[in-house]
């Protein structure tokens, strides 16, 4: 699997800023949108485009269009402080979402909420969510993206655990990370250390 750690200043500052325990709600999300601009942004650099002629003031020049824009899927809670920033960047991106929380005991995720389109064969994916812990969130997003028909997923993220990035791995699906940092590892309770806490918290409150 690839793993592509965005590794800029202007990045590293908004990590900072959502790192911070002192950030409040407003701030939080401030910061996370302005760096999904940049996760987005790395994440759509191999993008294949078609070229057309368009026609300056001046003259003709050489034109591109995105070729396949991707299907964004935030998951909820956390993941729609992502999405407005990732559509703004690709107004055409059709949007679908998922919705589960984690089981404080088990800490497996519990869906809720499933919206996506019936046949993703051939749609690039991008899958939206602050934070890769454990994986089984990750992992259970791609596993329905795949039953229907994804070959191609990239998981958009902010922070990420190493056993995370390795539940990634293990699953065998046709996944690509793309994250802000890989942190040290799970605390008991398999929190993100050192991490920024509980992204769907520091956005909305707690549930
Ligand atoms: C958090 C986070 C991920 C998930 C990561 O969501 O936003 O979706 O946990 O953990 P995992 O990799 O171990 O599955 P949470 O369950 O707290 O729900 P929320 O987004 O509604 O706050």
């Amino acid at each position: 699997m690839n793993t592509h750690v965005v590794d800029h200043p202007l990045a590293a500052v908004l990590l900072t800023t959502m790192r911070d325990a002192r950030s409040d709600n407003a701030i939080f999300r401030g910061a996370l949108r302005r760096l999904t601009h940049m996760l987005v942004y790395e994440a759509m650099r191999e993008a294949p485009v078609a070229t057309f002629d368009v026609v300056t003031p001046v003259a003709v020049a050489n034109g591109v269009r995105l070729a396949q824009p991707p299907l964004l899927v935030p998951v909820l809670r956390a993941g729609l402080g992502m999405v407005e920033q990732a559509s703004s960047l690709i107004p055409q991106a059709r949007v679908g979402f998922v919705g589960m929380a984690r089981d404080e005991e088990t800490h497996r995720p519990v869906p809720y909420l499933e919206s996506l389109p019936e046949d993703l064969s051939g749609m690039p994916v991008f899958v939206l969510d602050p934070m890769l812990a454990t994986g089984g969130s990750m992992v259970y997003t791609i596993d329905l993206l795949v039953a229907r028909g994804a070959t191609d997923v990239t998981a958009v993220c902010v922070v990420a655990a190493p056993e995370g990035v390795a539940a990634l791995q293990e699953s065998g699906h046709p996944v690509r990370l793309v994250t802000a940092a890989v942190d040290e590892g799970l605390n008991e309770d398999a929190f993100i250390v050192p991490g920024l806490g509980d992204a769907g918290d520091r956005q909305f409150g707690p549930r």
